[in-house]
């Protein structure tokens, strides 16, 4: 539907090759083609620029200037197209633009002026698109007073490992998504951040949480602001025997680090009173060496004692003696005992 103009022979009225006008709608898309360039000849009358699949790998300044003049459009989608480097003021020109969207793309250099001049930007989609060399260069794009009026800004999928913001003076931001990165913890500065930015709402499943101790700022943060909507799906990826559990749920000594510093300590100190009551039962035992070994001679005086008294008391209860007893005094025995007892006797002494 290309939408040449009636009368007119102005090129802007023209759609630019490989691309769909409806003039309408004010829309133009522009789909997989040989290019590998931003169409120079954009319609002055396009509010939205949609490019997807074009390999463009480097989004140059003033990328979006159609012959020097700034377009009014207040969306662009440059999603999937292969962009590697946004170089400084990529999209001067477009003092209109409420959205934009980067995601799904190769980004490995974001200058720290990518952003510049987009004063009224306030939907910023990066979500599937920094690469790891881009991570850092991303907080010092993203630190620019041009987005002071950002409402949203998705970064989800980027193996990001902490807040790319290096402040939260965005007072407008309401939706920050931080989905499916690499986030193991956000520190006590962070929070405190996020509590002050009270309308901030920061979206964080899908991260690998590390619950120690490390993490108390930001689980109390997360219990007590409801700035998380999504707190409840938060799992802990280490340590291993926490592995799954709801970061919510962990219980208040899990995140104590006075409580896991004391834990350590009392072991440490119980280990140091248990070697010296060790120490000591050594000592004394070395030191009273002959005192035990008299105790031992005693005792065992005493046992060979005992055991005399107890071999005569056998002997005198054993089988001889009353044997001797019988013979020596038989017809007593047989008196007493009658014939039982004299039956008894010779069987017994076997
Ligand atoms: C994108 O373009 C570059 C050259 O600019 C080329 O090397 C690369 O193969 C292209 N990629 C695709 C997917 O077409
Ligand atoms: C671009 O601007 C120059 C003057 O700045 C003008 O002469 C020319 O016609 C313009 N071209 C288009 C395609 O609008
Ligand atoms: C990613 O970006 C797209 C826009 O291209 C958006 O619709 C989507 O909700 C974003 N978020 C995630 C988590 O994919
Ligand atoms: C998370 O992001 C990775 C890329 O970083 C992607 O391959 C994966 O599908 C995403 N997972 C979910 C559940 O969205
Ligand atoms: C968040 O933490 C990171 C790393 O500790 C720090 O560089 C950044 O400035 C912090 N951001 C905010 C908004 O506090
Ligand atoms: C919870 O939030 C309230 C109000 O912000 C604060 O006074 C309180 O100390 C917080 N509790 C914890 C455990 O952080």
């Amino acid at each position: 539907i290309c939408s040449f103009s009636r009368s007119h022979t102005r090129m802007d009225h023209a759609c630019p090759s490989s691309c769909i006008c409806a003039k309408d709608s004010g829309t133009v898309t522009c789909g997989d083609g040989e290019d590998t360039e931003v169409p120079g000849d954009i319609p002055e009358w396009t509010s939205t620029l949609i490019l997807k699949g074009r390999n463009i790998s480097t989004l140059q300044r003033g990328a979006f200037m159609s012959n020097g003049t700034e377009l009014q459009m207040t969306t662009l989608s440059l999603s999937y197209n292969g962009i590697e480097a946004i170089e400084p003021y990529a999209f001067l020109g477009l003092p209109r633009l409420h959205v934009l969207d980067l995601s799904h793309n190769q980004l490995e250099y974001i200058s720290a002026r990518a952003f510049h001049g987009l004063l009224e930007l306030r939907s910023l989609y990066l979500n599937h698109s920094i690469l790891p060399p881009a991570t850092e260069q991303l907080s010092n794009a993203l630190n620019t007073q041009s987005l002071r009026n950002l409402h949203r800004l998705e970064l989800a999928g980027n193996t990001l490992k902490s807040i790319p913001l290096l402040r939260l003076d965005m007072h407008n931001l309401h939706a920050l998504v931080l989905i499916n990165n690499s986030i193991e913890s956000i520190g006590g500065g962070n929070v405190s951040m996020l509590y002050q930015q009270k309308r901030i709402r920061v979206y964080l499943d899908l991260n690998p949480f590390r619950c120690n101790c490390e993490l108390e700022a930001f689980y109390y943060w997360l219990k007590n602001s409801s700035q998380c909507p999504d707190a409840g799906r938060l799992l802990c990826r280490e340590p291993e025997a926490k592995r799954g559990v709801p970061v919510e749920k962990l219980r208040e000594e899990d995140v104590d680090c006075m409580n896991e510093n004391l834990e350590a300590v009392s072991y440490v100190f119980l280990g140091i009173v248990l070697a010296l009551i060790g120490v000591v039962f050594l000592m004394v035992l070395y030191l009273n060496r002959r005192g035990i070994k008299r105790w031992l001679n005693n005792i065992r005086d005493a046992c060979r004692d005992q055991m005399e008294v107890y071999h005569y008391r056998y002997e005198q209860d054993s089988d001889p003696r009353l044997a001797n007893v019988a013979v020596e005094a038989p017809e007593t025995s047989d008196r007493v005992v009658g014939g039982h007892g004299r039956q008894r006797v010779p069987g017994s002494a076997l």
